[in-house]
């Protein structure tokens, strides 16, 4: 699939595609190390989760998560890359606002829960954004099969989000305030 990017004809134009696929890969390996670094987390918020609601959603998410790895390694076999990834300087401070959180609060209080949640979101946040705009760059270089691929990603990770907002909502916000 490399240089086969439709967008880009003249010399001028060549070189911007090739700066914007360097720029695609980038992003593509940084979502590989902070999905990475993220299935080692979520094992730790699924345990320190008050409500087996949030226990339950952090272990759906953690092996939609392993196959977000999976998926990204199909993408860099699609682009003909090696699945390398590069350190994400947010990822590792999104999990240590996490890990703050679970220090910060009492075990087995609703309050770590909502501290949870909103830990949480933030990485869904950062996933979304990132997945976007990947998507979007893959389908301006005419990576299409790969844009498909991280469409299907973007899908779950809103559905992550709204799921945690669906709990925070339904009673964990509630009581934790009369905790
Ligand atoms: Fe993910």
């Amino acid at each position: 699939m490399k240089n086969n990017s439709k967008n880009f004809g003249s010399s001028d134009t060549e070189q911007e595609g090739n700066e914007l696929r360097k720029l695609f890969l980038d992003g593509i390996r940084d979502l590989y190390w902070a999905e990475t670094r993220l299935t080692k987390s979520l094992p730790t918020m699924a345990q320190a989760a008050t409500s087996r609601g949030l226990t339950k959603a952090f272990e759906t998410h953690l092996s939609e998560t392993e196959e977000h790895v999976v998926r990204l390694e199909r993408v860099f076999k699609l682009l003909d890359e090696t699945a390398q990834g590069k350190k994400c300087q947010a990822m590792i401070g999104l999990v240590e606002e996490a890990d703050e959180i679970i220090k910060s609060t009492k075990d087995g209080s609703l309050v770590r829960d909502c501290g949870l949640i909103l830990a949480a979101q933030k990485v869904e946040h950062y996933e979304i954004a990132s997945y976007g705009t990947l998507r979007t760059l893959a389908e301006i270089l005419g990576y299409e099969e790969v844009a498909d691929i991280l469409q299907t990603t973007l899908n779950e990770e809103e559905e992550a989000d709204s799921k945690l907002t669906q709990l925070a909502q339904s009673h964990i916000n509630v009581a934790a305030a009369q905790e």
